[in-house]
């Protein structure tokens, strides 16, 4: 696939469901007594990983109505022992979640992934998941394939998350769900928080207590959920990619509908704000315990502003986006404190600095931090670019394309199905110029 500098983006456009709702929404409904209904489910790979995983424990689920998604749970502490190995595919939120889930069941799980997933690091999700008695083997100790063999008898312990990962926390909550009495999760990070508003929505025994920063959540486990008749909301790191590109196309003005915005999860709207964004949020309504909003962009005159670390978590999947909106911003922008980008699908950190510096824009790092010297210009264009099987470094490098005088093209189009199976089309509609070939 392949772009080129457009303008006058226009036009409304629904954006798909939220991709780490969308996970843990087949996860609690397939532990859930009786029968959920799922309305706006993302049917993209990730997500079609952690379904086909549900059903090997042995959860019914329905996808055949286009909307609708159907999941009669099997009720806690159900799970049956898959017969073969899980293929998590590249879906590191799958695989994560439900190491989580399956180590305080007595069961037996082998874990595989693709090429890029069984680079990712998974000990600081299995490490903390043997105070529930689980016991678990790595390839080379770190990663996939891996064996997780759940407790037989699982003891709620208190855990302190020292990485800003919603993966690990939302891993001992969910693995807290079948384990009696009470398991504590101290997260001083502000991770992203869905795992806990969709608990308190399927009726788990959930509480949580601030003290200043820390937020401390408290389950205490073998308490049945219930089934939940919900809609998913739209998932905020796509919305990014047609929203970036309202605002650096010339002459653009959209409206992206349905979009998730939550305190934990809203950084990059924030900082683009910040920057100049003309974003407004238009029709506010609340759907699977979120808030949620129909999203204004016009293109915007941004300046380049100093990101830190602190607010990392609340944009971890969207700095790739953002250096593409701070290549067109006037001065310097300077993501702090973002290391752990080297651990996502891809080695994020060193994707940006090859993205920008291949398209011509001048870019610094030092050990955890990118400065991108920004110019409201058109870039030079006439690349190609290897995605690594990283869908999110395929779209940012796409809307780059859209203000490059050559063509932007990408390697691997197929991982953009990992999170956005219709960006090519939603793109398109608002008069993106994306080539297929
Ligand atoms: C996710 C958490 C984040 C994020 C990932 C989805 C989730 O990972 O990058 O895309 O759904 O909990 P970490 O928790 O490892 O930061």
């Amino acid at each position: 696939m392949k772009s080129i500098s457009s303008k006058k983006l226009k036009g409304n456009i629904l954006i798909p469901g939220d991709k780490s709702i969308s996970h843990r929404l087949v996860i609690l409904s397939s532990i859930a007594i009786g029968n959920s209904k799922i309305k706006g489910l993302l049917k993209s790979d990730d997500v079609m990983r952690t379904v086909e995983a549900m059903k090997s424990f042995g959860a019914s689920i329905n996808l055949s109505n286009s909307s609708n998604c159907f999941i009669n749970g099997i009720g806690l502490g159900g799970l049956a022992e898959p017969k073969t190995a899980l293929d998590f595919g590249n879906s590191g939120t799958s695989a994560r979640l439900i190491m989580g889930l399956s180590s305080s069941h007595p069961i037996t799980t082998l874990f595989t992934g693709d090429t890029s997933l069984s680079m990712r690091p998974m000990q600081r999700v299995l490490k903390p998941l043997i105070n529930f008695g689980s016991s678990f083997s790595l390839r080379e100790d770190e990663f996939l394939p891996a064996i997780l063999k759940g407790s037989v008898s699982p003891i709620p312990f208190i855990f302190d998350l020292n990485e800003p990962s919603a993966q690990i926390k939302s891993a001992v909550l969910l693995g807290a769900l079948n384990t009696p009495g009470t398991t504590i999760v101290r997260d001083k990070f502000n991770t992203r928080d869905h795992t806990e508003r969709l608990l308190e929505l399927y009726g788990a025994n959930i509480s949580i207590k601030r003290k200043k920063s820390l937020k401390e959540i408290s389950i205490k486990g073998i308490k049945d959920l219930n089934a939940i008749d919900v809609n998913v909301p739209g998932d905020p790191s796509s919305a990014l990619f047609p929203i970036v590109a309202a605002l650096i196309c010339a002459d653009s003005d959209i409206i992206v509908k349905n979009v998730l915005i939550n305190p934990t999860r809203d950084g990059a709207f924030e900082v683009l704000k910040e920057m100049g964004a003309k974003i407004n949020y238009l029709n506010h309504r609340i759907m699977a315990a979120e808030d949620v909003y129909d999203i204004r962009v016009k293109s915007s005159n941004l300046s380049g502003i100093d990101v830190p670390k602190k607010i990392s978590p609340t944009m971890i999947d969207d700095y790739p986006i953002l250096a593409v909106a701070a290549s067109m911003a006037k001065g310097k922008t300077c993501f702090r404190g973002i290391g752990e980008l080297r651990f996502k699908e891809s080695d994020r950190f060193n994707g940006i600095l090859n993205l920008l510096k291949k398209n011509g824009v001048k870019v610094e790092s030092n050990k955890d931090t990118i400065t991108i010297h920004g110019k409201k210009e058109l870039k030079r264009g006439g690349i190609e670019i290897s995605t690594n099987l990283d869908h999110r470094m395929a779209m940012s490098a796409l809307v780059m394309g859209l203000i490059s005088i050559k063509e932007v093209k990408i390697d691997n189009a197929k991982t953009i199905k990992t999170s956005f199976p219709n960006f090519y089309n939603l793109m398109i509609k608002i008069g993106a110029k994306l080539f297929k070939k």
